[in-house]
């Protein structure tokens, strides 16, 4: 039987459904084709935003146990003009998918990257809204707020004609909520979900073991809380749905494409499991396929909302 990994997001075809997530590799050319290279079915650059930015001081990264972690880079990036160049680059070099991701500190600023970034002509752009606004009083993150994820989703729009996914945060008391007023104001995708707020303490110094105190977990540990974000706002919203979060394995795979994702965004893992995983995780599902009678991914899709006919 013939078994056919391929997907489809936004109307961009995917060879396998497993996509580099943000953030797992930096902003050149060379790590997203490498990537591309161990099996990626499409990557996504590490958030880019105007200016250049360093960053937090180290540690940014602790180990949990468990194919987990805790981080807070601070999003560091050399900013959009180099960052164009290396998606452009990338683009000159492969037929595979490449997205951009994009972060800015106000509504202006995120219209202005979307089109920057699209002089790159990426297939798809990725909007990481996971950071506050500095416009905003209390400088609330724009993922926290239906009005203020909805006004960037518009402005984005305004200013790109390529697809556009919003990416959204697990740390909100409803995400369908936020899921709901970016698709009403025109976002093309959403992925679910970015890093859970965390925090670890070296109970030897009393003190909390990364340098910005706090910051996202992810990995195995956050695998639950994507599949409720996906299968909840699967039921919110008509646009397709990146599934992200603790993906380790082939069958972690296709629970979050049956709870209704078309694809799977794949970070910790490389951290905790190599570049190899790509490779392991689509021979994975393709054994799982075979075994269950399953011919294309298009089948899994949402499986966990009709009823179980088995
Ligand atoms: C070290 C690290 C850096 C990250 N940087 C970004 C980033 O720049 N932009 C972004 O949208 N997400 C970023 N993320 C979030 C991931 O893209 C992903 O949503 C999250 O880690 C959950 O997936 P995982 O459990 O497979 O890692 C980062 C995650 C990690 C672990």
């Amino acid at each position: 039987m013939e078994i056919n990994l391929s997907t489809s997001l936004c109307g961009v075809r995917l060879r396998n459904p497993l996509v580099l997530a943000s953030g797992i590799v930096d902003t050149t050319a060379s790590a997203l084709l490498f990537a591309l290279k161990n099996g990626a079915g499409a990557v996504i650059i590490k958030s880019i935003c105007p200016e250049p930015r360093t960053g937090h001081k180290e540690p940014i990264l602790h180990a949990i146990k468990g194919d987990s972690m805790l981080n807070a880079v601070g999003l560091s990036n050399p900013g959009l003009k180099i960052a164009v160049e290396e998606l452009k680059n990338a683009k000159s070099r492969t037929k595979e998918p490449i997205i951009a991701n994009i972060f800015a500190s106000s509504v202006e600023e995120f219209g202005y990257s979307a089109k920057e970034v699209s002089r790159a002509n990426p297939d798809l752009i990725e909007v990481n809204i996971s950071c506050p606004n500095v416009e905003d009083e209390f400088g609330k993150p724009f993922s926290c707020d239906p009005d203020l994820a909805a006004e960037v989703t518009r402005a984005v729009k305004e200013n790109t004609n390529i697809p556009i996914i919003i990416k959204l945060s697990p740390n909100v008391a409803n995400i369908t909520v936020i899921a709901k007023a970016v698709e009403q104001a025109g976002a093309d995708a959403i992925t679910c979900i970015n890093t859970v707020g965390g925090m670890v303490i070296d109970t030897k110094t009393a003190q909390p073991i990364i340098s910005n105190k706090v910051g996202g977990l992810s990995g195995q540990a956050i695998k639950p809380v994507a599949v409720k974000a996906i299968y909840e706002c699967y039921k919110a919203v008509n646009i397709p749905i990146l599934g992200t979060g603790g993906v380790m394995t082939g069958n972690d795979a296709i629970e979050q494409l049956m709870a209704g994702a078309v694809a799977v965004g794949i970070g910790t893992a490389i951290y905790t499991r190599g570049i190899d995983c790509f490779d392991k995780i689509n021979q994975e599902i393709e054994e799982f396929m075979q075994e269950n009678n399953y011919n294309s991914i298009k089948e899994i899709i949402g499986l966990a909302h009709k009823e179980n006919k088995k």
